[in-house]
């Protein structure tokens, strides 16, 4: 790891925040997950944008500008020996002088940027495909989610994943609906249309989603997009099913809550969907 505390290179082990830090003590903090393609950092202003957008939905005011922080990703980039690397910049609401809830006692805000050697996907995902669990979600959820330090059920619903020999989670909001997994967006292909479930249904508004809403909106791909609500029949007889995010692209689902997705094989317009993704991004 090469990373950047409030400006300041260091390595991973010496890496070190005040245990008053906020998004130590509560959660209290907002985050992105984004990556670099040789040094240059994915959509990055797009991340930095929906940062802010978290943190205006917790009232966490920002006493870092975009500019700082984008400069400071740029930074850390530059200085790590790695072409290619995972970002996480992560932008807590400060350091406390006490341990109370008041969002007065605290300082301004802390900016950790982690960078780490980006490893490919296992190529696996794309010949076996992934396997995922149904969760029920407890908190009720609706519009598009902040993407805070508060990744409680997310964690949990990961955790049972792999307590079931599953890749991830599908979270079920209160309404029973699907609606994404528990770090990337949910995708179906049901008789040659593309389905995902609406950000109204508690989602964040993934970037890899919009980029994938955006080109069908240009016509860029081979079938039509919908957004709609989803139940877990939905998933369950769908033709095809996949799962989206920055640092995985597309990755196929064959397999959810033991039932194959069709005939337990990546689904052919989800492998053509990846190759248009690839070449549009790249
Ligand atoms: N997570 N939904 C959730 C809950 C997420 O955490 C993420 C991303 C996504 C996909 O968003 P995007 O396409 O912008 O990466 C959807 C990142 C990968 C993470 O937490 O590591």
């Amino acid at each position: 790891f090469l990373i950047n505390i409030n400006g300041n290179l260091m390595k991973g082990p010496e890496a070190q925040i005040s245990v008053f830090d906020r998004g130590f003590l509560y959660g209290d903090s907002v985050y992105e997950a984004t990556r670099t393609f040789d040094k240059k950092p994915f959509r990055l202003e797009r991340h930095i944008d929906r940062l802010f957008l978290s943190a205006e939905k917790i009232s966490l005011i920002p006493t870092y500008s975009k500019e700082v922080i984008t400069s400071e990703v740029l930074k850390t980039v530059e200085a790590s020996p790695y072409q290619n690397v995972t970002i996480r910049i992560v932008l807590t609401r400060g350091t406390n002088s006490d341990l109370g809830l008041d969002t007065e006692l605290s300082g301004p805000n802390n900016l950790v940027i982690f960078t780490k050697e980006i490893k490919p996907n296992p190529a696996w995902w794309v010949t076996d495909g992934v396997s995922m669990i149904f969760y029920q979600k407890q908190i009720e959820a609706s519009g598009s989610l902040p993407k805070t330090g508060n990744y409680q059920e997310n964690i949990l619903a990961n955790r049972e994943a792999h307590e079931r020999a599953a890749y991830d989670a599908f979270l079920i909001n209160t309404h029973g609906f699907v609606t994404e997994g528990t770090t990337s967006n949910a995708w179906i292909i049901k008789d040659g249309t593309l389905y995902t479930p609406p950000l109204a249904d508690g989602v964040l508004d993934g970037l890899t989603r919009k980029t994938l809403i955006e080109m069908s909106k240009d016509g860029r791909l081979p079938l039509p997009l919908i957004e709609k609500s989803l139940t877990k029949k939905d998933f369950i007889d769908a033709d095809e099913c996949f799962i989206t995010s920055t640092t995985r692209n597309i990755v196929p689902v064959t397999k959810i809550e033991n039932h194959a997705v069709k005939n337990g094989r990546p689904g052919l317009q989800t492998l053509e969907l990846l190759k248009l993704y690839l070449d549009f991004v790249k």
